[in-house]
Order: structure tokens, then C-alpha cells, then sequence
């Protein structure tokens, strides 16, 4: 049987989650409201500490419904150069908003931004006349490898933005693991943000759906923004009902997909002289030697039963996730370790 670790979104969801989604009461959500939406939105409100939520089929959508929410046409977004909302969302701060995106230049070798990156790059936007109206920040980081952005960290940046009058965003798709993983609230991080995105279709392993949390105004602009990507749902409680069992049965469990991952990290690490980047939660990046690409451990593992992703050239990533155990974890150590030394051993010198 294949071992699938690209991600932690290809999760099939479970018998007794498919039967929480079949006996879902339902309504018109677009015409006077869902009753399942509704109660997931209150309960994920509540959660955050924010006002008000709103469902969303992605969490793609739900960036770009914040973006549209909170920035005004012709400003800037500072952002993380390797964040989802730059790599994967399609140009979407742009076309859909017209927002340009103005990546934050990294000291210290940094693969996220801190504070003083980002009081940096607002005085040299602002020195260039350009408007910055919003901050969108990731967390945890995914290009980087699941990391954390502690409770600290944020607080630093969000007194940076709030310094400067500017609105901050947190892309908390994986929010639950950096919770899970220090025992900060999710309200504690979500106090650092105007507006905060997490999914369900990650560590939850619900099989679609995201939500932004914020004030009722924002909110309220967001449910605009939502319909005219067309992203306005009717009988949508059957898919809300998902995430509803995924909070009581599966948000509790995120801390074995950490251990998982620490579990292959620590045993991958130095096969074929490749370098794992030490996991703070559920993604495990590996860092290839020089001759060795991604393209040919990737496809070495694959024809042994195990998948993992092609982060970029040098860079390939495994993902702990709900529909592995610590025994398929363990076989895809064995793949992948005979995958990174064969790959090593015909390295192109
Ligand atoms: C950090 C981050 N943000 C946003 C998203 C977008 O979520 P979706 O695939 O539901 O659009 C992803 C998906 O992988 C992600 O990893």
C-alpha cells in the first residue's frame, strides 16, 4: 500500500465524520442562513475570541476575502516572500483586489520575518510613497517547514503594525498545530491579528472548508467579498458538519502527527549527507547535499511505495498527518533513507 506524506491535506475523511455530514440539518446559508454553518461559525468565533466568523470553502479564499476586507484598493501588503498567500493564491491580492503584495526583506538568515524586518520594510514603502495598509503573516510557516511564531514573536509584530496604523492578517491555516504545540490559546495568537484564516482541510482532516474569524464589520465585508468570488453556499452544512466533529474528534490528537514528525525527522536526518530542518510541528523539510535533486529522491521513494513532495530543487518535504500511524511513518523512513543514499551515492559531482 502507498505511504502518502506530500501533504497534509490528502486526508480521506472518516466513516464517522462522513456520517456527522450525512445527518447534518441544513438551510439556504445565502438566503436566511444554515443552522450547521451558523452553529461552526459561532463556535470557531468563540474559540478565537473574535466577534464573528465566516464559513469558506478554502482557505485560499478566505485570504483573499481578508485581503479584500482589509486593504483598500492601491495599497500594499507586506507579506513573507514564502508564504501561500505569494506562492500558490494566483496573484490573487492583485486581480481580485488590487493589492500588490511587497515582499519583507529577511535579516539574520531568517526564514520569517520579525519586527524589525517588518518596521524596516514599512519605513522604505512608506519612503517610496506607497501606502501599506495591511501585514499578512503565516502561522505556522509551511515554506519554512511548520514553524512557530511565538506568542512573543507575534505580539512584537503586531505592536510593530498597530505602531504604523496598519491592519494585520494571519494566515493560521495551521494555526491548531502552533497551538497544539505550545499550549498558547488560539485566542492568545488570534489577539495579534484584525483577522485570522484557518483550515480544516489540514491537520483536522476534514475534506474542504476554512474559516476567518474577526470584528463584525470586517466580517461583514468579508461575506461581501466571499459572494462575489462566488463563494456564496446554500445547503453547506453538510460540508460545516465536518469540521464540527473534526473540533471534538481530531484537534486533540494533533500532537501525535508532531511526535510523527519528530519521530522521521530525527531518523531521516544525515541519510546521504541530506539535512533535516529540526520540526516544531507536523512538517518535516529535508534539505538535499549538492548533485542530489528533488525530482530524483521523489520519484526514488515513489517507486518504493512512499510519496513525498519536491519542496523546490535542493528541498523535499514529509508531512505527519491523520491517515498515517507511527508504523507508516516508520516504513517511510526506511524508503526515504534508501532513496536520499542511492540518490547520493550517483550524485552528478
Ligand atoms: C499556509 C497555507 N495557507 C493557505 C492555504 C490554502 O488553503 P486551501 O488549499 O484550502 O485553499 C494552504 C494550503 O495548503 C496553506 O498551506
Amino acid at each position: 500500500m502507498t505511504i502518502d506524506l506530500r501533504s497534509d491535506t490528502v486526508t480521506k475523511p472518516t466513516l464517522a465524520m462522513r456520517r456527522a455530514m450525512a445527518e447534518a440539518e441544513v438551510g439556504d446559508d445565502v438566503l436566511d442562513g444554515d443552522p450547521t454553518v451558523r452553529r461552526l461559525e459561532g463556535r470557531v468565533a468563540e474559540m478565537l475570541g473574535k466577534e464573528a466568523a465566516v464559513f469558506f470553502p478554502t482557505g485560499t479564499m478566505a485570504n483573499q476575502a481578508a485581503v479584500g476586507a482589509l486593504a483598500p484598493l492601491g495599497t500594499v501588503a507586506l507579506v513573507d516572500g514564502d508564504s501561500h498567500i505569494v506562492h500558490s493564491e494566483m496573484a490573487g491580492a492583485a486581480a481580485n483586489s488590487g493589492v500588490q503584495l511587497w515582499p519583507v526583506a529577511l535579516g539574520g538568515g531568517r526564514r520569517i520575518m520579525d519586527a524589525e524586518d517588518l518596521d524596516r520594510s514599512m519605513r522604505l514603502a512608506s519612503s517610496h510613497g506607497s501606502d501599506v495598509s495591511l501585514v499578512c503573516l503565516e502561522n505556522t510557516h509551511n515554506g519554512a517547514g511548520g514553524k512557530i511564531t511565538t506568542l512573543d514573536a507575534l505580539r512584537a509584530l503586531w505592536d510593530t503594525a498597530v505602531a504604523h496604523g496598519v491592519r494585520v492578517h494571519l494566515d493560521g491555516a495551521r494555526l491548531w498545530n502552533a497551538s497544539a504545540a505550545t499550549g498558547t490559546p488560539l485566542s492568545a495568537f488570534a489577539g495579534c491579528a484584525h483577522s485570522v484564516m484557518l483550515s480544516f482541510a489540514k491537520g483536522l482532516g476534514c475534506p474542504v472548508g476554512a474559516i476567518l474569524v474577526g470584528d463584525g464589520p470586517t466580517m461583514s465585508r468579508a461575506r461581501g467579498v466571499r459572494k462575489r468570488l462566488g463563494g456564496g453556499m446554500r445547503q453547506s452544512g453538510v460540508i460545516a458538519a465536518a469540521p464540527l466533529y473534526a473540533l471534538d474528534a481530531h484537534l486533540a490528537r494533533l500532537p501525535d502527527d508532531h511526535a510523527n514528525a519528530r519521530l522521521f525527522a530525527e531518523a531521516v536526518d544525515g541519510a546521504g549527507d541530506a539535512r533535516v530542518v529540526t520540526p516544531d510541528t507536523n512538517i518535516v523539510m529535508i534539505d538535499l547535499p549538492a548533485g542530489v535533486t528533488s525530482e530524483r529522491v521523489v520519484a526514488h521513494a515513489r517507486a518504493n511505495g512512499v510519496l513525498i513532495s519536491a519542496w523546490n530543487a535542493g528541498r523535499v518535504r514529509a508531512v505527519a498527518h491523520l491517515d498515517v500511524d507511527t508504523q507508516a511513518v516508520l516504513t517511510g523512513v526506511t524508503v526515504v533513507r534508501a532513496a536520499l543514499e542511492a540518490c547520493a551515492s550517483t550524485a552528478e559531482a
